[in-house]
């Protein structure tokens, strides 16, 4: 689903370039459960930038779907990223005079799909991610866990191929990140969405089916989970 070929990433600094990201080659199957990790500063959302073709690299190409972003417009990145990409930021980026139920339809509508149309489809991913009770609330009267799952859903609703969710546990506590994480993990089984997530948290580990250690912009570790669940 997802080539990134010698893939390296150099930021201008003050007049000298900085390299973020150095010669990355990596290939994700459809349906990965996967995560990015390392220090600050590593380059994890670099990469999930550059995969999401939020940004583009400074030499390497990122493939995706048979799609060579490099050789896309903005206007068709654009698209591609609309149609088949989910976003889930740190920050949740939800939009704080809708609800819960108008946050969530909202990438449909930009979809120019038609609100009577998808109504029982938003209700019924508002409902799995348990917010029913909900429903009608602005950001502003949620919980840093229940706003996560607001921005998993709105990241959900168009079916897309691939979520990418930059540090998603990172604003929670041990009780709803685990929430949180098993929520994707059961997500990812039924809708075949591939996850790819960045972050510090130990805990996200024991969830990945796969992880990519990186360290001052180079793949460190390529690990892959085992049977026994070990991640060697
Ligand atoms: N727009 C930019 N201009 C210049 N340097 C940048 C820019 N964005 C990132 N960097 C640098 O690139 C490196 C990688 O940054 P990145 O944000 O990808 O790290 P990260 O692994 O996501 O870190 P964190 O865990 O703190 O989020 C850092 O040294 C950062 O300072
Ligand atoms: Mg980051």
């Amino acid at each position: 689903m997802l080539k990134i070929q010698n893939v390296s990433k150099v930021y201008r600094v003050g007049g000298q370039d900085f390299i973020a990201l150095h010669n990355i080659n990596l290939e994700i199957e459809d349906g990965a459960f996967m995560s990015f990790v390392g220090p600050s500063g590593s380059g994890k959302t670099t990469l999930l930038n550059l995969i999401g073709g939020l940004d583009s690299p400074t030499s390497g190409e990122v493939v995706f779907n048979g799609f060579h972003l490099n050789e896309m417009s903005r206007d068709q990145l654009a698209v591609l990223r609309r149609e088949n990409i989910g976003f889930i930021f740190q920050s949740y980026n939800l939009l704080p005079v809708y609800s819960v139920y108008e946050n969530i339809l909202f990438p449909l509508l930009l979809n120019k799909q038609k609100e009577s149309q998808v109504r029982d489809k938003v209700m019924a991913l508002v409902e799995k991610v348990g917010l029913s009770a909900e429903a009608n609330k602005k950001p502003a009267e949620l919980s840093g866990g229940q706003c996560q799952r607001v921005a998993i859903a709105r990241a959900l609703v168009k079916d897309p191929l691939l979520v990418l969710a930059d540090e998603p546990t990172a604003n929670l506590d041990v009780e709803n990140s685990h929430h949180i994480l098993e929520m994707m993990r059961t997500l990812n089984q039924e809708t075949q969405a591939a996850f790819i997530f960045s972050t510090h948290d130990e805990k996200v580990t024991r969830f990945v089916n796969r992880e990519v250690a990186l360290e001052d912009g180079y793949v460190k570790s390529d690990k892959v989970k085992q049977p026994n669940g070990e991640l060697i």
